[in-house]
């Protein structure tokens, strides 16, 4: 199976675009609700919550895991592949949102490795928007540097989208206020972007609100299809990978929280009643 995981339901919104871009696999979806959202967490905790949840999945049977999650993918990704997976689990593979992310801000194909001449001559402003502990690892300032150096970048941090979403707040004054908070210094800098990444799983939900306020001129890039489309190139240039995989399309989904609550919350992200089961995670090393 190809897991996904997310800190909370936003992550559906990554689910649903790699179920329809890659409708032939299985996949098993966990959200760590009970302990969401993991925004402005520390690095330790973000690393130990997702190295349970990527465990629990290998457990149940992934060879592939992506981290639809941006702060997970900013904070834990890279020890997870570079220590836990070469010592414990040489043969599976995680994967994250941020690099898939950065080449399509920077309208590079997918694959592009650091250093080919084309992406040096990439130039503009482009934006992303995430969580506190997303913007505060640099990781989408640190994967464009080496991929377009000449492009600029403008990071801003969002912290209270995700907790509205995760309320239902999705509409509303309210959340038209905070909307403007986040995105009119964006609009307003010297060189504005000319395009935006919604870096983090929730913020999809936001969308009708935020094209409200962003110019039409300003290309707006949800990640869910970004990441489809990656994962898709990603398991062609890894056929031993694709191989492992178990087809026939079925779909699993559970949450660290009461399964009642998030199918409710889930099907209205997913646009589908969803059968929803009860993960405990348990810690790791
Ligand atoms: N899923 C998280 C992300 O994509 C956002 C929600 C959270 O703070 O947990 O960054």
């Amino acid at each position: 199976m190809i897991g996904v995981f997310d800190s909370g339901f936003g992550g559906l919104t990554v689910l649903a675009a790699l179920r329809q871009r890659l409708p032939q696999y299985n996949t098993l979806f966990l959200a760590d609700s009970a302990r969401a959202p993991y925004g402005a967490r520390s690095f330790d905790v973000i690393h130990d919550f997702t190295l349970e949840a990527v465990e629990w999945l290998f457990n149940e049977g992934c060879t592939l895991v992506v981290l639809a999650c941006n702060t997970a993918s900013a904070r834990a990704l890279r020890t997870i592949q570079q220590q836990h997976l070469p010592a414990h689990r040489p043969d599976r593979r995680v994967l994250g949102v941020v690099r898939p992310s950065v080449e399509a801000l920077a309208g590079l194909p997918p694959g592009t490795l650091p250093g080919v001449s084309a992406p040096s001559l990439v130039e503009g402003t482009v934006a992303v928007l995430g969580t506190e502990g997303t913007i505060a690892s640099d990781s989408y300032g640190i994967e464009l540097r080496k991929l377009a150096p000449r492009l600029e970048l403008i990071q801003q941090a969002c912290p209270l989208w995700a907790p509205l979403v995760e309320a239902g707040e999705i509409e509303g004054a309210g959340t038209d206020w905070f909307l403007h908070r986040y995105l009119d210094p964006v609009l307003a800098a010297p060189r504005p972007p000319q395009r935006i990444l919604l870096g983090c799983t929730h913020y999809p939900l936001l969308l009708p609100g935020i094209r409200r306020i962003v110019p039409e001129g300003i290309t707006l890039i949800p990640q869910g299809e970004v990441v489809a489309e990656r994962l898709a190139d990603w398991l062609l240039r890894h056929p031993d990978q694709e191989r492992r995989l178990r087809r026939g399309g079925a779909q699993r989904l559970a949450t660290t929280d009461d399964p009642a609550w998030f199918a409710n919350h889930g099907a209205r992200v997913f646009g589908a009643p969803l059968q929803v089961e009860r993960a405990r995670l348990t810690p790791v090393g």
